[in-house]
């Protein structure tokens, strides 16, 4: 259903529930804007994630830690308004959900104040006491396991695969059970071998959303500047679709070369009035028109052209 019909309504975790149970692959994007939203739910991607990503994607920030919730809600505020059919997922950042009752506070902004229908948080065992409150207070939660950006700190720095090492996997598949357990309507699984991802995909009844995690997850969720090739780095889980970076950058060249040579703007950006109305406005007659130098004087009075009322004498 296209976004622009009559008809279109939100999704919800249940419409996502039943698309996963008839086997459907998950398409999910971030989105941190108005207009970006919108075309990405007119293109009919179901579920949009306002990623804390915004921290070095939109912002410059050096890592996602740095995010706060006043940010996060003005953006994900802008991407519910630009979004129609679309379930928008509001990504709760760094130490907003350290207790259940935090979390539950801060989540309830997500969607009281921004609209979203539904809240991600990071962790996989660790959390799960956090999912559960949301899940009892009514939030639709979304988990977030493997590489899990905000304990970069905690996970030595350097993102890396998680998972490959005996214990590693094992407590992976902890984390996504645990997760489930406690309620979440879904798991975004980052940074991990395509095997285990697949594997912790066979083993749960919710689906699992993809981010360099192989083909074997529920759906896949990228970032869409990597999508659009707007940014400076592509990650090896990436594949650029567009080149916006490249598209922006000649526009911008173009335009500013058409600003200093004149052409810019031309007669179709320009408006212009009844010459017979601006002669009145300025007490201009047909001799003054075709005069040359300041616009319409044909003598000097104080050392200035005359003919025409200055702004002050108006
Ligand atoms: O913040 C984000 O964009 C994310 C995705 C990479 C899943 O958490």
């Amino acid at each position: 259903m296209s976004a622009g019909s009559e008809t279109v309504r939100r999704l919800t975790v249940a419409d996502i529930g039943r698309m996963y149970g008839d086997g459907e692959r998950l398409p999910m994007l971030t989105a941190y804007d108005h207009p970006t939203a919108r075309i990405l739910d007119e293109a009919g991607i179901p579920l949009i994630l306002v990623g804390d990503s915004l921290g070095q994607v939109l912002l410059g920030y050096d890592s996602t830690v740095r995010v706060t919730m006043t940010e996060m809600l003005h953006h994900t505020a802008a991407v519910v308004r630009g979004t129609k059919r679309a379930l928008v997922i509001g990504d709760m950042p760094f130490l907003s959900y350290s207790t259940p009752d935090e979390a539950v506070e801060n989540a309830g902004r997500f969607l009281r104040e921004a609209g979203a229908t539904a809240v991600k948080i990071e962790g996989g065992v660790r959390s799960a006491r956090i999912v559960e409150a949301l899940a009892r207070a009514g939030i639709p939660v979304m988990g977030h396991i493997g590489w899990t950006p905000q304990s970069q700190h905690g996970l030595g720095g350097k993102v890396r695969v998680q998972g490959k090492s005996r214990e590693t996997a094992r407590a992976l598949l902890s984390d996504a059970v645990a997760i489930q357990e406690a309620g979440a309507f879904a798991i975004v699984v980052e940074l991990v071998p395509e095997q285990l991802a697949a594997i912790i995909t066979s083993r749960l009844r919710i689906p699992t959303i993809g981010i360099g995690a192989g083909a074997g997850c529920s759906g896949q969720v990228q970032v869409v500047t990597d999508l659009l090739g707007l940014g400076t780095f592509t990650p090896r889980h990436a594949r650029k679709y567009a080149d916006l970076e490249g598209s922006i950058r000649a526009a911008a060249e173009a335009w500013a070369a058409d600003v200093a040579s004149g052409a810019f703007p031309g007669p179709a950006e320009t408006v212009r009035m009844e010459e017979a109305t601006l002669d009145e406005a300025l007490g201009r007659t047909l001799d003054d028109r075709a005069a040359p130098g300041r616009v319409g004087a044909t003598s000097m009075v104080d050392g200035l052209p005359a003919g025409i009322p200055l702004d002050r004498d108006l």
